[in-house]
C-alpha cells in the first residue's frame, strides 16, 4: 500500500450498493467531510441490482483496480430476486479472500448498558471457505457436505491480531469463543493456537466460552467481555446478536481488515440492504457512519475518527427516538446524519481551538 504523502488524499472505492446502502453511505461521507477529512472517492456500481441488470458481480479488472486503492467503503449489497450466494460468494467473500481481509472487526459500544466489547471474527476460513459439494443431487440419496477449513496460519494470525488489540485496551481481556466440546478437530486447533499465542502476551487475562453459552452472556451480561476472538461462522452469528443487544443492528459497524496492509481494507455496516424499508429514508445511518470512522482510524486520521465516535455517542439518544417513531419521518436518515455531522464538526472545531 502506498505511503501517505503530506497533502495527498486517500483514494477510496465506494460501493453504495442496494436498498438502503446508498442512503446510509451518503450520510457516512457527509460526516467524513464534516470531520475535515478529504477523500478521493471512486464510485463502483456493483451489487444485486447491477447483477440483475447485466450479470456483473465483480469483474477481475475491478478487483485489480481495488488493489491500488487505500480503502473500500460499502453501504450494503443484496437484492430480492438474486439467487442466494451470487453476491455473497461472488462479491463479498471473493473480496475478503482475494484481498486477504483476514480480520473482521466488529466493535459494540453501548454506554447505556456499559457495553464496550469488540469481536475479532476470522474472515477467510471456516465454513465460509466453500469446501464441500453435492453427490447425487436431486435424488433420494442426495449428499451435501459443507466442510470447515481451519489452518494454523489462518487461526494464528487472527488470534495474534486479537491479542494485540486486547493488549492495547485498558481491560487487557481476551475471550476465545468456539464449540470445542463438539467440534473437536477445529476446536482443538483453535484452543491450542489461542493458548500458545496468548502466552506470548503475559499482560493478558484470557477466558474461554462455548458459543452457545456466549449467546446467553451476550444477552445477560455482555459487560463481562472486552475482546472476543472466534471463527468465521460463530462470529457472523454472534455479531448480529451483539448489534441487537447494543442499541440495534443499525448501529453496528465493521471493518474487514488486511492488517498487513498488502492491499486496501474494507469498511461496511453489519446490516444488509433492508429492501423492506429502502427508499423511505428511515434507515439509521449510524452503522455506516461508524464504519467510516473505523476507516479513517485505519487510514491514520485518528482524531477525526475519535470525533465521529464521540458525536455518535452524543446523538445516540436522538437516534433512538427516531427509530422508535411509529410513523417514521421521511427525513430520518438524513436528519440523524445531519445531527452527527454537526456534532462532529463542533467537536473538531473545539479540538482545533484547544490545540491552537
Ligand atoms: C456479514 C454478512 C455476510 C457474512 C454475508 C452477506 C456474506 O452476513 O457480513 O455478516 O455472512 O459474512
Ligand atoms: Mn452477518
Amino acid at each position: 500500500m502506498k505511503q501517505n504523502n503530506i497533502g495527498a488524499q486517500n483514494k477510496v472505492g465506494v460501493v453504495a450498493g442496494d436498498g438502503i446502502g446508498s442512503e446510509v453511505v451518503t450520510e457516512g461521507l457527509k460526516v467524513v467531510e464534516a470531520a475535515g477529512v478529504k477523500l478521493e472517492t471512486v464510485p463502483y456500481d456493483l451489487g444485486g441490482a447491477r447483477y440483475l441488470k447485466d450479470g456483473t458481480v465483480l469483474p477481475d479488472s475491478v478487483l485489480e483496480e481495488w488493489r491500488g486503492l487505500d480503502a473500500l467503503y460499502f453501504g450494503a449489497v443484496g437484492a430480492p430476486g438474486v439467487p442466494p450466494g451470487v453476491i455473497e460468494r461472488g462479491l463479498l467473500l471473493r473480496m475478503r479472500f482475494e484481498l486477504d481481509l483476514y480480520v473482521n472487526l466488529r466493535p459494540f459500544r453501548f454506554p447505556e448498558r456499559n457495553i464496550d466489547m469488540v469481536v475479532v471474527r476470522e474472515n477467510t476460513e471456516g465454513t465460509y471457505a466453500g469446501e464441500g459439494g453435492f453427490l447425487r443431487q436431486g435424488t433420494a440419496c442426495e449428499i451435501a457436505t459443507q466442510g470447515s477449513v481451519n489452518t494454523r496460519h489462518g487461526v494464528e494470525r487472527c488470534v495474534r491480531f486479537a491479542c494485540g488489540l486486547a493488549q492495547s485496551r485498558p481491560a487487557h481481556h481476551l475471550t476465545l469463543v468456539h464449540k470445542t466440546n463438539v467440534l473437536t478437530f477445529a476446536g482443538d486447533l483453535w484452543e491450542r493456537t489461542f493458548e500458545e499465542t496468548a502466552a506470548e502476551y503475559p499482560d493478558l487475562e484470557t477466558a474461554y466460552n462455548h458459543v452457545d453459552a456466549a449467546c446467553i452472556y451476550f444477552v445477560e451480561s455482555p459487560q463481562r467481555y472486552d475482546v472476543i476472538v472466534t471463527d468465521n461462522l460463530f462470529g457472523d452469528i454472534l455479531t448480529d446478536l451483539g448489534g441487537a443487544v447494543s442499541g440495534g443492528i443499525g448501529k453496528a459497524a465493521s471493518a474487514n481488515l488486511n492488517p498487513d496492509r498488502t492491499g486496501p481494507s474494507m469498511f461496511e455496516p453489519v446490516h444488509g440492504s433492508a429492501p423492506d424499508i429502502a427508499g423511505q429514508m428511515i434507515a439509521d445511518p449510524t452503522a455506516a457512519i461508524l464504519s467510516a470512522a473505523m476507516m479513517l482510524d485505519f487510514l491514520g486520521e485518528t482524531a477525526a475518527a475519535a470525533a465521529i465516535q464521540t458525536a455518535c455517542d452524543q446523538i445516540g439518544e436522538f437516534g433512538k427516538q427516531a427509530e422508535s417513531q411509529t410513523k417514521p419521518t421521511l427525513s430520518g436518515t438524513a436528519t440523524i446524519g445531519d445531527a452527527i455531522a454537526q456534532a462532529t464538526a463542533d467537536i473538531v472545531a473545539g479540538h482545533r481551538g484547544r490545540a491552537q
